[in-house]
């Protein structure tokens, strides 16, 4: 077999072979396959799409590319949530705590920034000392003591991932629906989850744009996971502004922290409840969503959750003190506000354009390994999100930057993300749709409203 007839079976439309796919996978992991051709085996899956078996076939390969977790012999069932990527997305550092507080364990294994789209890891290292490079037995123990891990791909765990994802993020071939899938659900699949909650965002910041194609990707990875007997659960979540205010990695810890005191922007303490009670519901830890919905309100209000975080923080070799006072996380050196050139309705707030923005500043990367700073980015004002009312000469939002020319050029950019109406405009549902399966997931098994 040769990678270049891959390749060009797969740019003129032609269907794959499980045992392509695998020599694919086998070869890039252990470096057989040099960058440049897997950067155009992407970009021909970005332009011709795979079947449904091309991509369960991708998956299974990635997933099995390293180890695969077996969490049994520490915890009866395993909750895992995965985001398909958005912008000033920190969900899994508010629900892992709050579902691991009501004693349903959550093992995760996540990412880093990803085009536009922040990173969970890149968030979670602006904790200084805070490590996302676990062994296998670290992750087991980690679960088993604390009931909240959060890791990233290693040698062992899902590799082809680990070399995928950051490949795809600096050549333009993030947004393909069998990539994003074949990536979310080996991660899922490798680090053990039994069960799985989908949190897809539709919208100019995410990689799916409308809400159709996210529906048809949440179902996509149902099927995957039904065939490999993990339960799936979906959530189409709105990403057509940022999620909270905070974009940027330690703003978007600071925010993460403020909802895990009961406080913080409304829009995400209510993604995170729900994204919370869905996990809840699959765990068996709630009898319905109400119910789910209550319990995890309440470990916000009652600190249970705030708690868990520490403990979590602490295990992973974070600096309890910077958390504590937020002071000590990283800042920038330079904040500058962008006012309402206008007074009027906020009618649009492109996520995108923050979040290319956010890259540009530093805070995500422009070459593979690049390092990113961990202190850059955007806050927007509370009054500055899609239906409000603004005056002119008001802050719609502070750039936080290194230098002064990456402020000048932020603040420039950020200028053209926004457009006012005179006339009222109605704000985004924070969830578009929930979608379950009525039990175990089947093979081919499609996703239902909920
Ligand atoms: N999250 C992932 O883990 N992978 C993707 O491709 C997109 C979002």
């Amino acid at each position: 077999m040769r990678i270049v007839d891959i390749i060009t079976r797969k740019r003129d439309g032609g269907e794959l072979a499980r045992a392509e796919i695998e020599f694919f996978i086998k070869g890039y992991v252990s470096g057989d396959v040099p960058d440049y051709q897997a950067a155009a085996l992407c970009m021909a899956i970005y332009f011709q799409g795979m079947t449904p078996q091309e991509t369960a076939g991708l998956t299974e390969a990635m997933a099995f590319s390293g180890a695969t977790l077996d969490l049994h012999d520490v915890a009866p069932f395993i909750v895992d949530k995965h985001s398909s990527g958005g912008v000033g997305d920190k969900t899994t550092l508010v629900v892992g705590p709050m579902v691991a507080s009501l004693g349903v364990p959550v093992g995760k294994m996540s990412g880093r920034g990803l085009s536009f789209s922040g990173g969970t890891l890149d968030k979670l290292e602006s904790i200084p000392g805070f490590n996302v490079n676990l062994t296998l037995e670290q992750f087991k123990r980690q679960l088993g003591e604390v009931g909240v891990v959060v890791a990233g791909q290693t040698q062992e765990l899902a590799p082809a991932d680990g070399k995928l994802y950051a490949l795809r993020d600096v050549t333009g071939t993030v947004p393909s629906l069998p990539l994003i899938a074949s990536s979310i659900m080996s991660k899922k699949i490798a680090a053990g989850a039994d069960a799985i909650v989908l949190d897809v965002k539709a919208g100019h910041g995410a990689f799916m744009e409308t809400v159709e194609e996210a529906v048809r990707l949440a179902e996509l990875m149902a099927q995957i996971g039904g065939r490999l007997g993990r339960m799936v659960t979906a959530l189409i979540g709105d990403m057509s502004q940022p999620l909270g205010l905070a974009v940027g990695n330690s703003l978007e810890v600071i925010e993460a922290i403020e909802v895990l005191h009961g406080r913080g922007p409304a829009d995400f303490r209510e993604h995170c409840v729900e994204v919370a009670s869905e996990m809840l519901l699959i765990a068996g830890a709630a009898a319905t969503p109400e119910d789910g919905r209550m319990r995890a309100t309440k470990t916000l209000a009652d600190g249970s959750a705030w708690r868990k975080f520490r403990q979590f923080v602490a295990a992973q070799g974070g600096e309890l003190p910077a958390i504590d006072e937020q002071a000590r996380l990283p800042r920038a050196p330079l904040i500058e506000s962008l006012t309402a050139p206008v007074s009027g309705y906020l009618a649009r707030l492109d996520a995108r354009e923050v979040g290319y923005t956010v890259v540009e500043l530093g805070g995500g990367r422009a070459k593979k390994g690049d390092p990113v700073d961990p202190a850059v980015g955007v806050v927007l004002a509370e009054r500055s999100k899609v239906g409000s009312r603004v005056e002119a000469g008001e802050p719609l939002l502070w750039v936080h930057a290194r230098t002064s020319e990456g402020l000048a050029a932020a603040l420039a950019r950020l200028a053209q993300a926004y457009s006012f109406s005179n006339a009222p405009v109605a704000a985004p549902p924070v969830i578009h749709r929930i979608l379950r399966t009525a039990g175990m997931s089947s093979p081919g098994k499609s996703l239902t409203p909920g």
